[in-house]
């Protein structure tokens, strides 16, 4: 089973942006501490600041991957383009955020694209990368036995 995670905006920067609310770990820290749980799921990282090649590698991923893990970052709250590469993306797609989105600011409390994602995890820090990638392979185990 071979995941893609992603990490949109500003994410780049985590470990030095805002630790208290997106922890103290950096993205490579970050990668490694998911990696670490899976011995079986093969586990590729990409990180774009922008939206357009975010959305050139999930239709890349179609036919590479069995599903993504995928934390917009701010593109959560506006981009519709992104919700329509998901929407179209024949591979299973989970949302995932450091933060608890529903308890900060209002213009948070919108994703567009949840809708279109399996489910969402969110206010678990770096663990709930961990639980995006369990969620999927349930799924995807359940897909393929369907
Ligand atoms: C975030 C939450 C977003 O609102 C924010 O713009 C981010 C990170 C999170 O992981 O908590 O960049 O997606």
């Amino acid at each position: 089973m071979k995941i893609l995670i992603i990490n949109g905006p500003n994410l780049n920067l985590l470990g030095k942006r805002n630790p208290d609310i997106y922890g103290h770990r950096s993205l490579n820290e970050l990668n490694t501490f998911v990696k670490d749980y899976f011995k079986k799921v093969k586990l590729e990282f990409y990180q774009s600041n922008h939206e357009g090649d975010i959305i050139d590698r999930i239709h890349q991923a179609m036919t590479q991957f069995d599903g993504i893990v995928i934390n917009p970052g701010a593109l959560t709250h506006y981009s519709y383009a992104l919700r329509d590469a998901i929407e179209a993306c024949t591979i299973p797609v989970v949302e995932v955020h450091l933060s608890n989105v529903a308890a900060r600011e209002s213009f948070r409390n919108i994703s567009v694209i949840s809708e279109v994602c399996q489910g969402t995890i969110s206010g678990f820090g770096a663990y709930g990368y961990v639980i995006g990638v369990q969620a999927l392979a349930h799924k995807i185990k359940r897909l393929n036995n369907d």
